[in-house]
């Protein structure tokens, strides 16, 4: 499975990309309003720091708009993911940029048909939003099992499933047991996969021991 960070601030993906976890970054409107930062020069960054595909999402929501925003963005980097929203124009637009060789992210998926619709279009990545299904009382990884299972079906299908909008550990290990190919995290939420109680008590018990010994691996 592979570990997307969601989150627009350059620090925090610094940091995490240094433990070599991280495949891939997503953004959006939002995560970039709040990083008070500039969009171009932001997606530069971090396209710079993690080689892996790096989600920019146009704001346009007309067809040949969003066309030329995504130009735009593809001249920032080699891996820049254009995201577009799953509407009829997103999903023109992910056909006209999929055909043309750029890598797509179609977001803002709340149903299998959705999911359907945007793999035929040749989507990159499919991103649905699993938190704000829960939110309003619906089971977003039931939503994650189905998009699954449908694209199994159809070996041709390239489109990856991307879970987004995931609020837990406990969303990332529901999403890898369905098998989902990744999972966009928060970065508190990646923080939070290497968490356990008895690993830190563990940890602490043997420092207390070793250093009773009184030995060095390596000499002071
Ligand atoms: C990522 O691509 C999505 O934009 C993001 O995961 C949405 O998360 P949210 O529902 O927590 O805003």
């Amino acid at each position: 499975m592979k570990f997307f960070i969601d989150t627009a601030e350059i620090s925090d993906i610094r940091e995490l990309a240094a433990s070599g976890l991280v495949d891939g970054v997503t953004t959006n409107p939002s995560l970039i309003a709040k990083s008070g930062r500039k969009i171009l020069d932001v997606i530069a960054e971090i396209c710079a720091v993690v080689p892996g595909p790096v989600s920019a999402e146009v704001a346009a929501t007309e067809y040949d708009q969003m066309l030329r925003e995504a130009a735009v963005l593809r001249k920032i980097a080699a891996n820049v993911a254009v995201k577009v929203p799953l509407t009829p124009d997103g999903l023109r637009a992910c056909k006209t940029l999929s055909s043309d060789g750029a890598m797509v992210n179609v977001t803002l998926c709340f149903s299998a048909a959705q999911a359907l619709l945007a793999a035929k279009a040749g989507a990159s990545f499919i991103s649905p939003f699993v938190g704000r299904l829960d939110d309003i009382g619906q089971d977003g990884m039931e939503l994650i099992a189905d998009i699954v299972e449908i694209y199994r079906n159809y070996p041709h299908f390239k489109t990856e499933v991307l879970v987004a909008s995931v609020r837990s550990p406990m969303h990332v290990i529901t999403a890898a047991k369905i098998g989902a190919d990744v999972a966009t995290v928060p970065p508190s939420v990646l923080r939070g996969l290497y968490k356990h109680p008895l690993t830190d008590k563990g940890l602490a018990a043997f420092l207390a021991d070793w250093k009773g010994t009184g030995q060095h691996i390596i000499a002071p």
